[in-house]
């Protein structure tokens, strides 16, 4: 057997092992499970709701939670992020939309979460959202940061991407939620972004 092939056994074995851990660690704990989803959403994109849609397949409940203190000067504030998330998600009501500042694992205590859900888009996401992950487990060894991929039809799709396009009159039909889109016209003063 190649060098390759054992190493991918090996992996393979670690990765039945791990999930033989995940399975038992979910037949012992409470059925009662919910998930923080933490982001800037400035705005909410189709690529967000596609992970949320995803995450209420998994979790009883899906925390959207927007961090409120960022040094970054945002295009929307806290409560009209709020505000398009609650109405984009205003016929499922396992998705919460809340504002958090501070430590993230604290702020997931606090709320109960057994989980922190994470969209990874690409590689180039992954090696901060890794970082991330780690130091959330080691300030808070319950946690569980889960990845999730959205559709591949918003693997480009970011926030930044969105603003910068609507700013310039751009269309954003189709990336954003119907609200979000009316929302950055509004903003904006343009008429042609969708
Ligand atoms: O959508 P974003 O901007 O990539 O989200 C980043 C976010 C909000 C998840 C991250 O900045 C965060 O968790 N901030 C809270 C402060 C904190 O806990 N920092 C330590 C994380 S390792």
């Amino acid at each position: 057997m190649s060098n390759d092939s054992s190493a991918c056994l090996r992996a393979l074995r670690h990765v039945k092992l791990r999930v033989g851990f995940l399975s038992m660690s979910t037949e012992t704990t409470s059925s009662s499970r919910t998930a923080i989803y933490p982001g800037s959403f400035d705005p909410l994109t189709l690529g967000h709701v596609d992970i949320i849609v995803r995450g209420s397949s998994l979790f009883e409940k899906i925390v959207v939670s927007v961090l409120g203190n960022i040094e970054k000067q945002p295009l929307f504030s806290v409560d009209e992020r709020l505000e398009m998330i609650r109405e984009t998600f205003s016929d499922r009501s396992s998705v919460e939309a809340d504002s958090f500042s501070g430590l993230l694992v604290e702020y997931a205590l606090s709320k109960g979460a057994t989980a922190i859900v994470r969209g990874i888009r690409a590689i180039s996401d992954f090696e901060y959202e890794f970082q991330m992950a780690l130091m959330n487990r080691r300030l808070a060894p319950s946690i569980e940061t889960v990845f999730m991929m959205p559709a591949e039809e918003y693997s480009y799709v970011s926030s930044r991407l969105v603003t910068e396009v609507a700013m310039l009159g751009g269309s954003v039909h189709g990336l954003v939620p119907g609200v979000v889109e009316w929302r950055l016209k509004e903003k904006l003063g343009r008429s042609n972004t969708g």
